[in-house]
């Protein structure tokens, strides 16, 4: 099956079991001071998990993108270099609220992948919460009882809090959930080991497909849980690693989610990817590397400029910024790009995932120019703070380079702190962080300092309040000032603020734009 399909037998699945199949929401979040970007399908679904929001639908499935690069559930450091972790993914979810419960999930999923899907039982292993008496949430015996119907109960592995209870992050609804986790390995090798062994131990292809949460708790801000009012369930099964599965491939980037993108950055670099079954050398391995973070990147970076955030300086706009320019490097360093690629990966991707997510179409002009931007501008600058870091790695004796000179990377040629760590760590060296922080908290205070501003007192020309709009009927007025005042601007030097008695200028307001225009004086001309 096509991924496509795969998604489509998904959906279809649970529309025949009366689910109302809903689009993604945006992966930016604009509305939960909690949250940065939607890291998991429930977010959308939140309030009304937490018993805010009336119940519309009480069954709903959906495919929802997700971005796991920052708080609770952060991924970044894994991709590209492992073969199953991503920053922007698919979550294939369907959700009971306050409608069926375990017994009706769990039997579910064990439909949809094993008649459905047709995956092999005998590569499928589940997971049930072994319970926490400190939490006061006891063993999941229900699931337990539950799973027994279907596997051997050796098949069923007994999770501690980390792996079984799952919280969509410090604060918020949370409960025991329930994985499938699956082996990809060859008949020889699981002969050899058990797949139980594996799971949860960062095997590369004995990987959880799909956690079935069992929604029952709200996780309050001073960490004591709260029963919430009714139970629901929250599932969410990650798309490429079921592709994965279905396509007969040991990578999540050998399935036809992301062939096509690294087919096209074959093409730009005439370089090669070599896959998991392939020979590799460790040059080859560093190149393997390179794509693979380029292709999960440039999925990232472009759906979230589709859905409305750009890169920037701060906050989200600046988590969008380094993840792309990780990837801009990546490519320059191991895939010798000098000129601005990652947009061309674009129009691959548009045409690949338009149909079923249209932003990344109706946006595809804009996210290809806003990279290639992006591209230009950071190579502008990272030859020249690779240069310099090499100098600042040979000059320094021990392995801990100077917090200082990883500032002035950040702050001359915009290498994002955690870029320069990175390459840093390929050469085995650390930085100072507390240097790096004193100088960027020493920046933010010369900043401030230069925006002060000594601002004069009026000086009254002409009493009372004698000035008037004129300009609904002339364009063009003689005027007198009748008050001034100095402004001293740190950034701008010496200002005046001046008052007319008469002006025809409308000023800015209301989206109205103000009017341009010009004040003669004896000494000269004012542009207003
Ligand atoms: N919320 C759970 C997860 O993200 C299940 O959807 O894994």
């Amino acid at each position: 099956m096509t991924s496509k399909e795969i998604r489509q037998s998904f959906l279809d699945f649970f529309a025949s079991k009366n689910h109302k199949i809903v689009p993604s929401a945006p992966m930016v979040i604009k509305d939960d001071p909690t949250l940065m970007f939607t890291n998991a399908g429930m977010n959308q679904f939140k309030n009304i998990i937490l018993g805010n929001d009336p119940i519309k639908y009480s069954r709903i499935a959906d495919s929802q993108k997700c971005l796991r690069v920052s708080g609770k559930h952060n991924d970044l450091e894994e991709v590209g270099h492992d073969t199953y972790h991503h920053t922007m993914f698919e979550m294939l979810g369907n959700w009971s609220f306050g409608d069926y419960f375990k017994k009706e999930a769990l039997a579910w999923a064990w439909e949809f992948l094993t008649e459905v899907l047709k995956l092999d039982k005998d590569r499928l292993y589940v997971s049930v919460f072994e319970g926490n008496p400190a939490e006061n949430v006891p063993f999941d015996q229900e699931a337990f009882d539950i799973w027994k119907q279907y596997v051997s109960e050796d098949r069923i592995i007994l999770g501690n809090k980390k792996d079984n209870f799952w919280e969509m992050g410090d604060q918020g609804p949370c409960g025991p959930c329930s994985e499938i986790h699956i082996d990809l390995r060859t008949d020889a090798e699981r002969a050899k080991v058990s797949g139980r062994d594996l799971v949860n131990a960062d095997h590369p292809q004995v990987v959880e497909i799909w956690n079935n949460v069992f929604m029952e708790f709200n996780r309050k801000a001073d960490g004591s849980l709260e029963k919430l009012p009714a139970q629901h369930v929250d599932t969410g099964m990650g798309f490429e690693r079921l592709c994965m599965a279905m396509q007969n491939v040991t990578s999540n980037y050998d399935t036809d989610v992301f062939t096509p993108l690294i087919a096209k950055v074959e093409e730009i670099t005439g370089l090669k990817y070599t896959n998991n079954q392939q020979p590799t050398t460790s040059n080859q391995e560093k190149i393997n590397i390179a794509i693979r973070v380029i292709v999960d990147h440039v999925r990232a970076v472009a759906f979230a400029i589709a859905d409305g955030q750009l890169p920037s300086n701060t906050g989200a706009g600046y988590v969008i910024r380094r993840i792309l320019r990780r990837a801009i490097r990546y490519g320059f360093t191991f895939l010798n790009t000098k000129e601005p690629f990652i947009n061309k990966l674009v129009e691959v991707l548009a045409n690949q995932m338009g149909e079923f997510f249209p932003e990344i179409k109706s946006q595809q002009q804009l996210v290809t120019n806003v990279i290639r931007e992006e591209e230009a501008s950071f190579l502008r600058t990272l030859e020249q703070g690779l240069q310099l870091l090499d100098k600042v790695v040979a000059e320094t004796s021990g392995k801990e380079v100077s917090g200082e000179k990883v500032f002035e990377l950040y702050d001359t040629f915009g290498f994002p702190k955690d870029l320069t760590a990175l390459i840093l760590k390929e050469k085995g060296y650390t930085f100072n962080e507390d240097d790096f922080e004193a100088e960027l908290q020493k920046q933010k205070a010369r900043s401030r300092a230069a925006s002060e501003v000594a601002t004069g007192d009026w000086h009254i020309l002409v009493d009372g309040n004698v000035e008037k709009f004129v300009g609904y009927d002339q364009t063009e007025n003689e005027v007198k000032i009748t008050r001034y005042r100095k402004i001293d601007s740190k950034k701008d030097g010496i200002l005046y603020q001046i008052v007319l008695d008469a002006t025809p200028f409308y000023p800015e307001g209301g989206g109205q734009v103000g009017d341009k225009g010009h004040l003669y004086t004896h000494e000269g001309v004012v542009e207003i």
